[in-house]
């Protein structure tokens, strides 16, 4: 191809170049215009470069350009035979370099798979012949985010990226954090769904702020009240340990001292309901004074409406009996062993509102724990749907631990193998530091202007430039920037097949055809779903806000319970048997 242009000026890592209207296509054709790559040709390397400006005005005092266009040099494409293209430009350009637009061959070398562990998310809409890939083991090792406002392709972009993944890392555990109930069918055999149903989360397993949360249905709990949990929970931890290690028969509550037992309010060790309560009985047994008594009573009847509420049964089936079955839990959770299901969707709009902040916070936390006190060996995935309801930038908003527990995967998770996936329509909500932790960002459209400052912040000044496409991509359309990509690039996600498409759980089992109608089936489990959400408090509400809580199904009682997969080497997880902290 012949030249449309020729370096006039380099600075930096950026250079002008005057556009000629000399050469065999006219500059219209040709178009040179913003977003674009183009290519210098250099004595030993061809630059690839991506205009960010193209103006008439400031024309140098020559004849033979009709525009100038400024370029940000990105990196460069080496070798003659087997052109391999490397990030960053180590030979510069100089004056009168030639500039043409970049070829398909050239493209297609620098986003070439660089090794297997490239994963095809679709094509460049520069040049659809050209597969984008992204590079798995830097998209996941440094976290990954996809931001975009409502209906642009999120869930729909985290459905191709998840089962690409999938395929490119059998071993990979991947923990999806549903919180619309939209993903159960897009990952097929590969995902166990769980639900308040079939979920197993003992309550001793939620540390001290956790319980706190469940126990004070999300308001900020009674310090009274507080001071007698946090002083009997240790003891029922103690006495749950001594039960197991010696005859419970020769034990009587006072023998145990907490101190010496050495468990704090939230270690995850078990312990039973019928303690807790006993205890706080026999305290409350040594009060003279009435009024001081009411304090315990209220304390023991807040504990036992909420273990008799059925739609807590997920954490008290079993409250009073006890059995360490954290190995089972995590190992149910986490797919260990996964047995051709690496994945768990965690479908989170069936749970009562007010827990749902402490179920994520615990889950999250285990993630992370887990990952911890097994050095990482079983890398896991955990991606998290609107991401700024867990780790809002507000102080405020949200529940302090869960934001504890995403901020710590996203700043130490790697060292563990625990990796993190953010999706949210609210970039700037979600807490800054946390993003800034994602080396691969996928940004969709964004029409807010806080959205898209955050985002100037966050990328670099290469990637910048592209950032004023944000407001006018299509669906589906994605700039990739980071770790992840070759360059930053403005891509267009594989079209999904429709069974994989993330869809409502109401919309896939009750909704027949457009054209057939709604009948009554469809209205029964409309009502069903229904009251099943407002027994208890809040309707969803149609703005999609930060206070939004996600959409309630009803939890069937008369469901199955699923028992946690058994069959694990006790050996290996002799470690959850042990206190963790
Ligand atoms: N890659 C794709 N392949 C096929 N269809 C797509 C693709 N991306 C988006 N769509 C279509 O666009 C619709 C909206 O996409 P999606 O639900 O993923 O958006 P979203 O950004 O997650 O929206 P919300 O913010 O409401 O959750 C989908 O139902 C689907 O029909
Ligand atoms: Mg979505």
């Amino acid at each position: 191809m012949t030249s449309f242009g020729r370096v006039i000026s380099v600075r930096g890592s950026q250079a002008r170049v005057g556009l000629m209207a000399t050469g065999q296509m006219p500059l219209s054709e040709v178009r040179a215009t913003v977003g674009r790559f183009v290519s210098i040709r250099c004595l030993t390397s061809v630059i690839v470069a991506m205009i960010t400006e193209v103006s008439c005005e400031g024309l140098p005092e020559s004849d033979a350009y009709i525009a100038t266009a400024s370029v940000d040099l990105l990196g460069e494409i080496l070798g003659g035979e087997r052109p391999k293209f490397q990030r960053g430009v180590t030979n510069y350009p100089t004056i009168g370099d030639g500039v043409e637009l970049i070829t398909n061959q050239e493209l297609r070398t620098v986003y070439a798979p660089s090794g297997s562990d490239q994963i095809n998310v679709g094509t460049l809409q520069q040049d659809r012949s050209v597969t984008a890939y992204v590079d798995v083991e830097e998209m996941l090792s440094k976290h990954f985010a996809v931001l975009g406002s409502t209906g642009v392709g999120k869930s729909t972009g985290v459905s191709l990226l998840l089962n690409e993944i999938l395929k490119s890392r059998p071993n990979l555990r991947i923990f999806l954090l549903d919180v619309h109930n939209e993903y159960g069918r897009c990952f097929g055999e590969r995902a166990q769904v769980l639900n308040p149903r079939n979920l197993k989360l003992p309550f001793w397993l939620f540390n001290f702020e956790e319980i706190v949360d469940v126990l004070f249905a999300g308001r900020p709990g009674v310090p009274e009240e507080l001071d007698i949990l946090a002083e009997v929970i240790p003891v029922a931890k103690g006495l749950y340990t001594q039960y197991q290690n010696s005859d419970r028969v020769s034990l009587g509550l006072k023998r145990v001292d907490p101190k010496q037992i050495g468990y704090t309010v939230d270690t995850p060790v078990p312990y039973r309901l019928v303690d807790l309560i006993s205890l706080i009985d026999e305290r409350m047994g040594k009060l003279e004074n009435r009024s001081s008594r009411i304090i315990y009573h209220k304390l023991i009847s807040r504990v036992e409406t909420v273990r008799n509420d059925p739609r807590y049964a997920f954490m008290f089936d079993n409250a009073n009996v006890g059995g360490d079955t954290m190995a089972e839990v995590i190992s149910h959770l986490f797919r260990l062993p996964a047995n051709g299901r690496p994945m768990t969707i965690m479908q989170l709009a069936g749970f009562p509102a007010e827990v749902v902040d402490s179920v994520v916070s615990v889950l999250c936390r285990m993630a992370f724990d887990f990952g911890l006190w097994s050095d990482g060996v079983s890398p896991m995935l955990f991606v998290c749907e609107e991401a700024h309801r867990y780790a809002s930038a507000d102080r405020n908003v949200g529940f302090g631990p869960t934001r504890k527990a995403v901020s710590r995967i996203a700043k130490e998770g790697r060292k563990y193998g625990v990796y993190l996936g953010l999706i949210t329509q609210r970039p700037a909500e979600l807490d800054a530091t946390i993003i800034s932790q994602c080396n691969t960002l996928f940004t969709m459209r964004l029409a807010n202007d806080r959205d898209q400052a955050l985002l100037r912040s966050a990328v670099s000044d290469a990637a910048a430039n592209l950032l004023s496409f944000v407001p006018s991509l299509g669906t589906r359309e994605v700039l990739a920037f980071g770790e992840g990509v070759a360059l930053p690039t403005r891509l267009r996600f594989k079209e999904v097949p429709p069974h994989q498409l993330p869809r409502g759980e109401a919309t896939i089992a009750t909704v027949p055809s457009v054209t057939a109608g709604h009948d009554m089936h469809f209205v029964s489990a409309v009502l069903e779903r229904w009251r099943g959400a407002t027994s208890h408090r809040d309707v969803p509400s149609s703005d999609s806000g930060m206070n939004e809580r996600p959409q309630r199904t009803m939890a069937s009682a008369e469901a199955p319970m699923l028992q946690p997969s058994m069959g694990l080497d006790p050996d290996r997880f002799s470690l959850l048997k042990k206190p963790l902290r």
